[in-house]
């Protein structure tokens, strides 16, 4: 860890953030004209969540907003990003009808924001896609990207003369692999080994589509940036004079951000390992039906260049190990062929998945400058959570932004990659997916148990906060 001699530095206009996301906060899941999405329907069948606990009423951040404004403003953040929920604009998810009620609510929240010198930064999309569209098929269905293209021309046209920094797609490769191959997410299917890359292959369709949309439509006016949110972890080979954990750690790579990376930033096309890949696979199981990982037609706007930065999520690292299968089962898992290791020097605090490696942050950082022609970068989502008993002096995760944003400077300063801005997430403590509200992820303590849902700092959100106080030079 590194002493606090080493003090960050950081360029004059870089952006200061925390994130959140519609379903994790809002609650008023049936008020006011919203329709129902894919995570209501999930939580409202049993079995599925800690304790069935539910997005319901989640911080109540719907009737709470001065609540959370005053969160942002006590950190004060230059940047706050927040996600639409798709389902409280337009209830079917088409434009066909269109919720003035939650328009209204998403126009306040950025007009307070604007009126206190905090820019928005929207996601489109995150993982709460409307339940209607999940019944004519969903991402499964290929004209889900002109629908997508719609709802996205729909909030430009609405929000886009003040919201100057869109995300469309949130870890598209989280939705695929847990919400259609492990079912551990909404809309919890099973459908090994080739679903999660049609359901990708339109999340890359449509985001192509949206950009395009803005590109041609509305940039000019608006003068916005758009992209998509990409998460990962850092892999590398547990034993690196190993040839097979080498490829394994190769392959780890690709097939989590080259998947959608190495498309939008690098080639138009899938990595060609990926693609290599999955063909051996398939052709060692006997498959031989269509080909599992499709392909871009040239009759669409092309993917290759649609983002206007590179959005990163990242929370851990891990060692990889290749992992032989016998090659009998369709499933991702036999196309990586590999084990993910928690190295034992890796502190692992909070959720059984996350080991604190700040100093991954800075090798995946300088990876991606290197693989993806030196992007802009933000990094929209990194935390650290704590489980159990609240602890409000929670050093620990205090002592985690000080690394992390240590490692973040010495990638700005030493290895001359471009990063924009830094985004915690979360800004609340709120429904955390499978987790419910076991696992909190939060700047502000968010007391669920009582009516007011009062916030409080913790002691982590103090620490981020006087970094950003020591660094921010806007004016
Ligand atoms: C991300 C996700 C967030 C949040 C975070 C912490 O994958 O985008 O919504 O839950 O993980 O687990």
């Amino acid at each position: 860890m590194s002493s606090r001699s080493d003090e960050p530095v950081f360029p004059r206009h870089f952006v200061w953030g925390a994130s959140t996301a519609a379903y994790q906060i809002e609650g008023a899941w049936n008020e006011d004209g919203k329709g129902p999405g894919i995570w209501d329907t999930f939580c409202h069948r049993k079995g599925r969540i800690f304790e069935d606990q539910t997005g319901d009423v989640a911080c109540n951040s719907y009737h709470l907003w001065e609540k959370d404004l005053k969160c942002i403003l006590q950190l004060r953040l230059t940047h706050y990003r927040l996600s639409f929920s798709w389902s409280r604009l337009l209830p079917n998810g088409t434009t066909d009808h269109i919720n003035e009620k939650g328009v209204a609510y998403y126009n306040r929240v950025i007009d307070d924001l604007l009126a206190n010198h905090v820019t928005p930064m929207i996601t489109l999309y995150h993982f709460d896609f409307p339940q209607s569209l999940q019944d004519r098929g969903g991402w499964k269905s290929a004209d889900i990207a002109d629908i997508f293209d719609s709802y996205a021309r729909f909030c430009f046209q609405t929000f886009g003369d003040r919201v100057k920094l869109w995300l469309t797609i949130n870890e598209p490769q989280i939705c695929c692999t847990m919400g259609y191959e492990e079912g551990i997410f909404a809309p919890g299917l099973q459908e090994l080994g080739t679903t999660a890359y049609v359901v990708g292959h339109n999340m890359l369709r449509a985001h192509a589509k949206a950009w395009h949309s803005y590109n041609t439509i509305f940039r000019k006016q608006q003068g916005g940036l758009l992209s998509l949110a990409l998460n990962s972890d850092w892999a590398e080979p547990l034993n690196p004079s190993n040839p097979d954990d080498v490829s394994a750690a190769k392959r780890h790579r690709t097939f989590e951000l080259g998947w959608f990376a190495c498309p939008v930033f690098s080639t138009g096309d899938y990595p060609v390992a990926m693609r290599a890949r999955i063909e051996e696979i398939s052709k060692a199981v006997g498959y031989d039906g269509a080909p599992r990982l499709p392909r871009f037609s040239e009759d669409e706007p092309p993917v290759l260049g649609s983002a206007d930065f590179f959005a990163l999520n990242y929370y851990t690292s891990r060692k990889v190990r290749a992992a032989g299968t016998s090659h009998r089962e369709l499933n991702m898992k036999t196309d990586l062929e590999l084990e993910r290791i928690i190295d034992p020097s890796w502190p692992v605090c909070g959720v059984k998945w996350l080991a604190v490696v700040p100093e991954g942050l800075r090798k995946l950082l300088k990876h991606i400058k290197v693989e993806y022609n030196n992007p802009a970068i933000y990094i929209t989502e990194n935390g650290f959570s704590q489980i159990g008993p609240v602890e409000m002096e929670d050093i620990q995760r205090g002592r985690f932004y000080w690394d992390t944003l240590c490692q973040v400077s010495k990638a700005i300063c030493e290895d001359g990659v471009d990063i924009r801005g830094y985004f915690a997430w979360s800004l609340l403590d709120n429904f955390e997916w499978s987790d419910g509200f076991s696992v909190r992820f939060g700047l502000f303590h968010v007391d669920f148990s009582n009516e007011e849902f009062p916030r409080t700092m913790y002691h982590s959100g103090k620490e981020y906060a006087a970094i950003i106080s020591k660094n921010c030079q806007h004016s």
